[in-house]
């Protein structure tokens, strides 16, 4: 009986191989105009590259242990949550408003160490306390960046706006 139990549980587990989940392997290029937007050093980018960009962008390293179903189908949830969340894949398409909040939300799961999740932890090692702060004053520092220019571009857009339209009125009407 147990024998048949076991033979069967190996069955699946072989079988189970077949059935790959879709990789997450896009272009760096998602990654770099996150990288280039929000002017990380090259000391923040390790940190990321190393503790957060497997679940927080479309670009996932996958080591041989990530290709080994149930691992990898359990792998694939959460990068597929954690982009959900939070993908610099798609920094750009978010508004400064958002940009805002999900780097407050970033500042927050590190102070709590809720991020990088646990489970990946056991393969990748902590997050060490030093490495968190760096991440935590790269946060702010952008996040204010965004603040201040975001004033900018919008008084320069109502400036330039009424001229351009008396102009082309004034052709039209002679
Ligand atoms: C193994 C995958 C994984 C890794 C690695 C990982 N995260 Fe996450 N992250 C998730 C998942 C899943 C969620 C959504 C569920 C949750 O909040 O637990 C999430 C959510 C988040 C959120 C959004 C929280 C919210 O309130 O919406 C932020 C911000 C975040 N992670 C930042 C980070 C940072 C910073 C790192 C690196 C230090 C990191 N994560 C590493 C999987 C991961």
């Amino acid at each position: 009986m147990i024998k048949r139990i076991l033979f069967l549980l190996v069955l699946i587990f072989l079988i189970s191989q077949f059935l790959r989940p879709t990789k997450n392997e896009a272009s760096y290029d998602s990654i770099a105009t996150f990288e280039a937007a929000t002017i990380v050093s090259a000391e923040v980018k390790t940190i990321l590259q190393n503790q957060c960009y497997d679940c927080h962008s479309n670009v996932t390293r996958y080591p041989w242990y990530m290709e080994v179903s149930p691992i990898s189908h359990w792998m694939a949830y959460h990068i597929k949550e954690g982009k959900e969340h939070f993908n610099v894949s798609e920094w750009e398409s978010y508004t400064d408003k958002q940009k805002n909040h999900k780097l407050e939300e970033f500042v927050e799961e590190i102070e709590k160490k809720a991020m990088p999740l646990e489970s990946y932890t056991w393969m990748h090692g902590k997050l060490p306390d030093s490495d968190a702060e760096k991440l935590i004053n790269w946060a702010k520092q952008t996040s204010d960046a965004i603040t201040k220019g975001k004033e900018e571009p919008q008084e320069k857009v109502t400036d330039s706006l009424p001229v351009k339209v008396s102009d082309s009125t004034v052709v039209d009407s002679i």
